[in-house]
């Protein structure tokens, strides 16, 4: 008798899909943006290439992400209300629901890695605040200085505004939204894997922690039906659950478009927050949705790197080998 959770399908086309987070992005933002996910995409892509493992694949493009000071996550994050950069970021592995997270780190360019020792090296899911800072100074994970991570634009923008709500309201246009970035990958032994990292929203309380950390809000893996990475109000998705309500409407048979559709939907319904998600299911469906103005994402499928911005875009380039 094979057992569900040993079943392994051998040789599945590799997909890898990113999202460099929903909200409103502004004309001068969005080539950035755009030429951003692309490079993020194929840098995890060429892990999957190699023959590595979706785990590794959606570490290393966010990682890219997390290294592009265009996104809010590592290197151009967003601030809080006291002008500090707070990190929150998550990784699962689909094959064994392995997951780690960290939230409101300081000093640290590259949490999506932080979150994956986690995961590996303790017997926890998730560490915050000083407990992160100290068990990546115990493995040897370098802090690097505060105004390293701040962009130019985002102490800009934070300047103009020093109100929360007001924040949202303005910025988002009249939606609950922002950016953060993720990935979601499923590679050729069918193991599907995801990663989420953010900044936050812009004058966050300090010590607030958003969705994507927490299992199956920000991000849920499971190679039974597949990988998502959120992104959007973080209060919102957290009181849906998004993640995994995404893949519960997957178990039900529903597409990965369908079942992404529905559940901003409910969430737009029933909390009125908008937001986006990638997601790719164990086969190698895959489907980038959002209730945002925009989302920047790309996907890589064998050799064609799919990406767009605007809602029903769909844009391809052939990649050469
Ligand atoms: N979605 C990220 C956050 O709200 O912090």
């Amino acid at each position: 008798m094979v057992y569900p959770h040993t079943l392994r399908i051998i040789n599945m086309p590799a997909v890898l899909l990113v999202h460099g987070g929903a909200w409103a992005i502004p004309e001068e933002l969005a080539k950035a943006s755009v030429d951003g996910v692309k490079s993020a995409a194929c840098e995890g892509f060429s892990v999957l290439r190699r023959g590595g493992s979706a785990l590794d694949a959606v570490e290393a493009a966010v990682r890219a992400l997390e290294d592009n000071p265009d996104f809010n996550a590592g290197h151009g994050a967003t601030l809080n209300i006291d002008g500090e950069v707070e990190l929150d970021a998550i990784i699962m592995d689909g094959r064994t629901l392995a997951c780690g997270a960290v939230s409101s780190v300081k000093n640290i360019a590259n949490p999506v890695s932080l979150a994956r020792a986690v995961m590996e090296k303790t017997s926890h899911v998730m560490l915050t605040g000083r407990g992160g800072n100290l068990f990546a100074e115990s493995i040897g994970v370098g802090s690097v200085p505060s105004d390293s991570l701040v962009s130019d634009h985002e102490r800009t923008e934070w300047s103009k505004m020093d109100n929360y709500d007001a924040e949202v309201l303005t910025d988002f246009n009249s939606k609950w939204a922002h950016d953060t970035v993720g990935a979601v990958a499923v590679d050729s032994a069918g193991n599907v894997a995801c990663a989420t990292s953010t900044g936050g929203i812009r004058n966050k309380m300090v010590g607030r922690v958003g969705d994507s950390p927490i299992v199956g809000c920000g991000g849920y893996a499971d190679n039974s039906s597949g990988a998502v990475s959120c992104t959007g109000h973080g209060e919102s998705i957290l009181k849906v659950t998004l993640a995994r309500l995404i893949l519960s409407h997957i178990e039900q048979g529903k597409s990965v478009a369908d079942a992404s559709q529905l559940s901003l939907q409910h969430m737009s319904d029933r909390v009125h927050g908008a937001g986006g998600a990638v997601v790719v299911s164990p086969s190698g469906q895959w489907a980038a949705t959002f209730t945002t103005k925009r989302m920047a994402w790309a996907a890589v499928e064998q050799d064609v790197l799919w990406f767009g911005l605007d809602p029903n875009e769909r844009l391809k380039e052939k990649l050469s080998q």
